[in-house]
């Protein structure tokens, strides 16, 4: 089976739990000090090795696409006022080896219907899908870490971390057999699942990699949890053809889908932060009155 080069980004979604905020700017863009979530998510990805960023957009999203594009009138202004270091950092946000690629979700029929969307540019190979509201912050990153494991045993792995039970109906829930130091066999996936009736406390994080039969069965899933095509119901039809594992993944994930994940990684980021990060942890703490 080929190596892994593409990635998949669904941003089609519309941040209802950040409006105002989101109205008119794409969720993905919100910065975590100074770098939007999409851009840690497309980062993670070309450390992994990835080539190939494929983003499943909808309606105003257009702000995704004009960040990983050339910004002529900012560069020239940038050169004219000879601020190179700013415009070393416009012209890295995508390195020149790496490729985007736009394509729509014209209605948003769930996760899994985004992935399929990205299908006619999948060619048949392997593929991660990375989730940019789940804010990953490990000295490996998470998709290089699942890379990895895919290497070594040829199949699909999903990134997984322990919850409290009552938040399972929040979360892909995992049932899983031993296999071997962070790795575990799947048995069972099930979306969303209420406290009582989940299989276990072991969530899906925003993190897949996949192999391509994914796509077959998720052509064939119907609306499950929440009305939608859900990615998770295709992967449990293909733990019926194929083996799937689950990575405890080593790192701090940071739900950046909810106010708090997004102040915590907010501190997090902001007290190591280069320009910022001293002055900012002094301040926490006169704040905080320690
Ligand atoms: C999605 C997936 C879910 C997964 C979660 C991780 O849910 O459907 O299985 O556990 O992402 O963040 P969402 O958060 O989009 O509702």
């Amino acid at each position: 089976m080929r190596l892994i080069r593409k990635a998949v980004f669904p941003v089609a979604g519309f941040g209802s739990r950040f409006l105002p905020a989101t109205k008119a700017s794409p969720k993905e863009m919100m910065p975590i000090v100074d770098k939007p979530l999409i851009q840690y998510a497309v980062e993670e990805a070309v450390a992994a090795g990835l080539t190939d960023m494929v983003f499943v957009t909808g309606r105003h999203k257009r702000a995704i696409e004009d960040h990983f594009d050339k910004a002529y009138e900012i560069e020239n202004e940038l050169a004219s006022r000879g601020k190179t270091e700013l415009l070393e950092l416009v012209r890295g946000i995508i390195p020149k080896h790496v490729n985007c690629i736009y394509i729509r979700q014209p209605e948003q029929l769930g996760l899994g219907h985004a992935v399929l969307c990205a299908q006619p540019v999948l060619n048949d190979e392997p593929f991660a899908v990375i989730l940019a509201d789940d804010l990953i912050d490990a000295r490996t990153p998470a998709v290089r870490q699942m890379v990895e494991v895919f290497e070594q045993e040829r199949c699909s792995v999903l990134g997984v971390q322990e919850v409290p039970r009552a938040q399972t109906a929040s979360y892909g829930i995992v049932a899983t057999a031993p296999f071997r130091e962070r790795v575990e066999e799947m048995q069972a996936i099930v979306e969303k699942p209420q406290p009582a009736a989940a299989p276990s406390t072991l969530a899906v994080i925003g993190r897949y990699v996949l192999t391509p039969a994914v796509l077959r069965h998720l052509a064939r899933v119907r609306p499950g949890a929440g009305g939608e095509i859900q990615l998770t119901d295709g992967i449990a039809a293909l733990l019926g053809e194929e083996r799937v594992l689950a990575h405890r993944f080593e790192g701090v994930r940071y739900d950046c889908g909810s106010k708090l994940g997004y102040l915590q990684a907010t501190v997090a980021f902001g007290t190591r932060h280069g320009e910022v990060g001293a002055e900012f942890t002094e301040y926490l703490k006169r704040f905080s009155g320690a």
